[in-house]
């Protein structure tokens, strides 16, 4: 006997919902546009408005008459300013939580705090962040030995919104003996919470847990890092990379998604799964079964 579950509100966010919702728009009004760099961390959603005419370029001097989306992780200012005086239309796809960090690190900086920011060094969102910084900051990913050894008048912690709240906790602790004054901004987006916390408690009951999305999505790579802490677990970016072996002896298999992953792909998944293990009577027999699935779903 075995069953399948999906954790709840997996897949798209707020904010990815709306940076698609623009994409599709302005290929409606325009035909045609550019994402700086892919307006999501999914491929395959990327490929999908690739065939609507929206072209990802990953350098600014690519830009024609076209008009530009701006990714949902935000570009860094530098390049805004060099977009804004080609005269071309701007769709601003930035989400809402990650403007709010890049605003939350302008006044900080503005107000003298010294910088920690918490997250990946080479993301988008880390370096569109810190071109809105004036004065010095600090990057800490995995690295919390390496903090400065000086004390700090007044220091501030801004997190990249797809982080996880025990990495913050630990910099915290860590900075607290550090500083006369620390301000933290928890920049940890709500839908990051809700799915990680989702993932850790289907993770806990599973025998197997497979997390599908992009595997150059931070949120998703944190969920896969997340449930391998409970149970066997298998990044995926589609269907095709499925094996039968992994669902021997697993009565409870799980299924969690980044939330830059489509509806599309975790049906899939859920479908082959399905196929795999065969038509148990446990199973929910189509996708409006599924316990949650259809709070937080995308209608294309
Ligand atoms: Fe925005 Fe959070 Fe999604 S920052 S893009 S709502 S993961």
């Amino acid at each position: 006997m075995k069953q399948i579950k999906i954790a709840k509100n997996s897949g798209f966010c707020f904010g990815v919902k709306r940076a698609i919702k623009l994409a599709e728009e302005a290929a409606q009004s325009y035909k045609s546009a550019f994402t700086l760099g892919p307006i999501i961390h999914n491929p395959q959603m990327v490929d999908h408005l690739n065939s609507k005419g929206i072209f990802e370029i990953d350098n600014i001097d690519q830009l024609d008459d076209r008009p530009v989306i701006i990714r949902s992780h935000g570009v860094p200012l530098y390049e805004l300013d060099i977009i804004n005086n080609k005269n071309i239309p701007i769709i601003d796809a930035t989400c809402p939580y990650v403007s709010k960090a890049f605003e939350y690190a302008r006044k900080a900086g503005e107000e003298g705090y010294e910088i920690f920011i918490l997250g990946n060094p080479d993301h988008p969102e880390i370096i569109a962040l810190k071109s809105y910084i004036k004065g010095d900051f600090f990057i800490i990913n995995d690295n919390l030995e390496s903090l400065p050894e000086t004390r700090f008048a007044k220091a501030a912690i801004i997190c990249q919104t797809t982080q996880n709240s025990q990495n913050l906790e630990q910099l915290v602790n860590a900075l607290l003996p550090k500083v006369n004054e620390l301000r933290v901004f928890n920049t940890i987006c709500n839908a990051t919470n809700i799915r990680q916390n989702a993932t850790i408690e289907l993770a806990k009951k599973s025998d197997v847990l497979i997390v599908i999305g992009g595997k150059n999505s931070s949120n998703t790579k944190m969920l896969a890092t997340l449930s391998s802490a409970y149970t066997k677990t298998y990044h995926i970016e589609t269907a095709e990379e499925i094996c039968s072996q992994w669902f021997e002896n697993t009565p409870f298999i799980g299924l969690t998604a980044g939330a830059s992953t489509p509806d599309w792909i975790i049906i899939d998944v859920y479908n082959k799964i399905i196929e795999i293990v065969g038509n148990n009577s446990n199973f929910a027999k189509c996708v409006e079964e599924i316990p949650g699935y259809k709070e937080e779903s995308y209608e294309f």
